[in-house]
């Protein structure tokens, strides 16, 4: 039988992960972001990694529409900005700082570092999409420590 969706989720929350903040665009300019931790380097040469989407996001059309996406990797002071972006809709960039990267997808101001994809390849996985990327510019801009979520909530790094 297959194991329960909840108790999945909580037996998954024991791998403690970074928070991301994924950011892209509609093909009509609009911009979409969404809290992700389903994020992997995954090769050097060449540069590509993967994220995995939920089908029922709001910003989920993005990945297909435009193809470009901006992972913005968040510091221990930016909590608040990844409960705003984990929940659907609203107007979820009022108010915050960020400019449009050369991808046109934004840059958020304050993250421990941002890189800016191409997806690749799109591999449908059951309730997600898993995109295949290539990296195409990235930076660290701030030093900090990480956010970091662990067994179902945010936790900051003990050194
Ligand atoms: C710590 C954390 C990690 C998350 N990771 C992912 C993820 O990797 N992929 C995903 O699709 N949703 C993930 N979510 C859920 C989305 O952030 C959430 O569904 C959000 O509302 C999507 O925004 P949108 O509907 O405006 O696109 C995560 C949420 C949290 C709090």
């Amino acid at each position: 039988m297959p194991i329960e969706k909840n108790e999945l989720r909580r037996i998954m929350g024991h791998f403690a992960t970074g928070v991301t903040i994924i950011t892209s665009v509609r093909s009509s300019g609009e911009l979409h972001g969404l809290t992700a931790n389903a994020f992997t380097s995954v090769s050097l040469v060449p540069p590509l990694l993967l994220i995995c989407v939920d089908k029922k996001a709001e910003s989920y059309p993005c990945f297909s529409e435009t193809k470009v996406f901006t992972v913005n990797v968040l510091s221990s002071d930016q909590e608040a900005l990844s409960r705003r972006f984990a929940v659907s809709g609203g107007a979820k960039f009022e108010g915050v700082s960020y400019r449009i990267g050369a991808n046109g997808a934004p840059i958020l101001e304050g993250g421990l570092a941002y890189i800016e994809c191409n997806v690749t390849q799109e591999i449908d996985a059951g309730d997600h999409t898993v995109y295949l990327a290539e990296i195409q510019q990235a930076e660290t801009p701030h030093e900090g420590k990480p956010l970091l979520f662990f067994r179902g909530g945010y936790r900051e790094m003990g050194d």
